[in-house]
């Protein structure tokens, strides 16, 4: 896509004209969800056919992702608002004299409107997606400050840009999100100005913390890790096995955070036992010797051991297509790290890690609470009053209540 402010500025009148999220608030009051919390495509046409003509074709086109033909398109959208779409390459002709979306859908989320790739979720070894928007992006979502003020927010691997937006939405003094897709910058960018918030926040390309100056310092950071890579090497521990991107920029990190920094990393899908991952004991122990407390909010990963080795499998395959032995060579190590005796392996487990700087009597501990605690608005690190009952609508809603911590572990 194209970006012009002043394009994504018409587009942004047009939706707001439209009532495109009260529209779509509306809308999901009608809506089964499927388990991963969104609406099922089935339903969300059955909803979208009862629509007056010109919601009707907006909701085809942005909301579902369908073709629609080029007399209804034309007739339900003002000439001002249909020329900037196709400037913007938001529209683009289909097969036969009909029109459709790159690709990409526009989603209110959390009072924003977002361009996200459809199918909405991240790019795996086997699927690309340019920005995507799922159940992790939800779950940090919600464990987001409800107040940003004062805050100088870097967010590694921002995606469509959902929490850079939002900490600007927030109040935050300013944001950088660093994304290594290109795609997935500029569409971040264009979803700056569709929401009036380019002014506050940058989007660079960049692998990890590549792109950073220097002399940059934050106070807030964000990381919800990618899926893919699992490991970067040729994993010598349990610990290297899970989050490449996150295990990797560990040690840079802390030099762009002030002393009174804190942050939310995401830690998906690691081997641990009992609610507690070798990942997580890593990324604690090296932030520890930077002055930051852990607190991790952890659920168990639906998937086996056996299905995440398969796709570790498949990532290292396509990484070293020409080195069939190499793989054998370390799937074996790493089934090897599996069986080590004292450390046990009861299953994979999903973390969201708050950390935080300059809390001295906490430091060194990990304090372990169930990952709904994260997300209900009554997590120990929010410091500010819930954000649950937020107006989407569009979210998974967990559960409120306040939640005892699972354990409590001194490093
Ligand atoms: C799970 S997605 C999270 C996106 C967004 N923060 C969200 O929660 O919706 C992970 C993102 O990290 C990006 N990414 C992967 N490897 C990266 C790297 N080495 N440096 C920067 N970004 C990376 C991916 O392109 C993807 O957009």
């Amino acid at each position: 896509m194209k970006i012009d402010h002043a394009l994504l500025t018409t587009l942004r009148k047009y939706l707001d004209e439209m009532m495109y999220s009260l529209m779509d608030f509306r809308l999901s009051s009608h809506l089964e969800m499927s388990l991963l919390g969104f609406p099922t495509i089935q339903s969300l046409r059955r909803a979208v056919q009862q629509l007056d003509a010109p919601h009707n074709v907006l909701f085809r086109l942005f909301r579902i992702g369908e073709s629609v033909d080029d007399a209804a398109v034309r007739s339900a959208l003002p000439a001002s608002v249909f020329e900037a779409l196709v400037q913007l390459e938001l529209l683009i002709p289909g097969k036969t004299s009909e029109w459709r979306t790159p690709s990409l859908l526009i989603v209110p989320a959390e009072g924003l409107y977002l361009l996200v790739s459809i199918p909405p979720i991240y790019s795996t070894s086997t699927r690309l997606c340019h920005t995507g928007f799922e159940v992790s992006s939800s779950i940090m979502t919600r464990a987001l400050p409800v107040s940003c003020s004062g805050l100088r927010v870097l967010d590694i691997g921002s995606g469509s840009g959902l929490h850079a937006l939002l900490c600007a939405r927030r109040g935050a003094d300013s944001v950088v999100g660093l994304e290594r897709n290109k795609e997935a910058v500029s569409i971040a960018s264009a979803n700056a100005i569709l929401n009036g918030l380019d002014g506050k926040v940058e989007f660079r390309q960049s692998d990890k913390l590549a792109a950073l100056a220097e002399s940059e310092r934050f106070n807030f950071v964000l990381c919800n890790t990618p899926s893919s890579p699992m490991i970067s090497g040729e994993p010598s521990s349990l610990e290297e096995i899970g989050n490449a991107v996150l295990f990797d920029l560990l040690e840079k990190l802390p030099a762009y955070l002030q002393p009174r920094a804190s942050g939310l990393l995401a830690a998906w899908r690691c081997f641990g036992f009992q609610s507690h991952t070798y990942q997580l004991e890593a990324v604690a122990s090296q932030l520890a010797k930077e002055g930051f407390s852990t607190t991790a909010y952890v659920d168990r990963a639906p998937n086996t051991v056996e299905s995440i080795l398969r796709v570790l499998q498949t990532e290292i395959e396509r990484r070293r297509r020409s080195y069939r032995a190499d793989t054998d060579a370390i799937m074996k190590r790493v089934r090897e790290q599996l069986r080590q005796p004292g450390k046990p392996v009861d299953g994979a487990y999903n973390q969201l890690i708050f950390i935080e700087r300059g809390q001295n009597e906490a430091r060194g501990q990990i304090r372990i609470y169930p990952l709904v605690a994260a997300t209900n608005g009554h997590a120990p690190h929010a410091k500010q009053s819930p954000a649950a009952e937020t107006t989407n609508h569009f979210w998974i809603r967990p559960p409120l209540g306040g939640v005892a911590p699972i354990q409590t572990r001194i490093q």
